[in-house]
């Protein structure tokens, strides 16, 4: 079995919760899509577990911001950007300070994985979409809005594409259409002979009104939506006591968007 997050946003509370119930399952590997960084008052932390966890992390867009520059960030998302690359470059201990630089400066922007559990060609992996590694939205509206962004999307997905980034989990069918993991009654089965692209949703900043952390569970021929309750008002805590970080970016995790 393989564990799949994303999004993790430095909210260690979150991290925690998820890292221990997946400790609790039979999960060979975990693989985070990215944005370990960003919004949270936690990025080292959150760092540190993801090196030592997961053998494969892909770059988000916070991670690539906090390693060049943000672009077109929202002044929140931007000061706790800054914020976020004082911290780091803060530490005292140098060793540790290098290593964390390095892991994310060699962080990938996509990654493939074995699909014979899922009776499928190879996994492909990315924090945003196929077309636009780092930086694409697909949103569950994009199926009405924009069906030929979907459509051009799946030419570029031999069978099963599993992406973050919005945080809203679910499935996207070339239909084009979108099923949220309640639609789906927490399980998608896995058909060899229809592409699906699969949002893990979100660790530390769900975006779907549950304020609980969320991810994937990989089974024989079946994708596993997990979503695991943790301590919101301990990290929204840890946020309101830096001042860097607006208190926003804690309060709306407890309404999960
Ligand atoms: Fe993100």
């Amino acid at each position: 079995m393989i564990a799949i997050i994303s999004d993790i946003h430095a909210n260690l509370e979150a991290l925690r919760a998820v890292l221990d119930d997946i400790g609790d399952r039979n999960v060979e590997q975990i693989i985070c899509l990215g944005d370990v960084l960003g919004y949270g008052p936690e990025p080292a932390e959150c760092m540190d577990l993801v090196m030592e966890h997961c053998p494969v992390c892909l770059m988000g867009n916070h991670d690539c911001a906090t390693l060049y520059e943000p672009s077109n960030f929202n002044i929140g998302a931007e000061a706790a950007c800054y914020w976020t690359r004082a911290r780091l470059e803060n530490e005292s201990d140098e060793a540790v300070r290098s290593k964390r630089w390095k892991f994310l400066g060699d962080l990938p922007v996509k990654h493939a994985i074995d699909g014979s559990d899922l009776d499928s060609a190879p996994l492909a992996l990315v924090h945003g979409s196929p077309r636009r590694p780092i930086n694409e939205y697909i949103f569950p509206d994009d199926i009405y809005n924009n069906p030929n962004k979907i459509r051009g999307l799946f030419d570029r997905v031999e069978h099963l594409c599993f992406v973050g980034h919005t945080h809203v989990p679910g499935v996207f069918l070339e239909t084009p259409d979108f099923y949220s993991p309640e639609e789906l009654e927490w399980v998608f089965e896995v058909d060899p002979d229809r592409k699906a692209i699969v949002n893990v949703g979100s660790v530390g900043q769900p975006r779907d009104r549950d304020s609980r952390a969320g991810y994937v569970l990989i089974e024989p021929n079946t994708i596993r939506f997990v979503r695991v309750p943790y301590d919101v008002d301990a990290t929204i805590e840890k946020v309101k006591a830096i001042a860097e970080l607006d208190d926003y970016l804690g309060t709306r995790l407890k309404e999960g968007r």
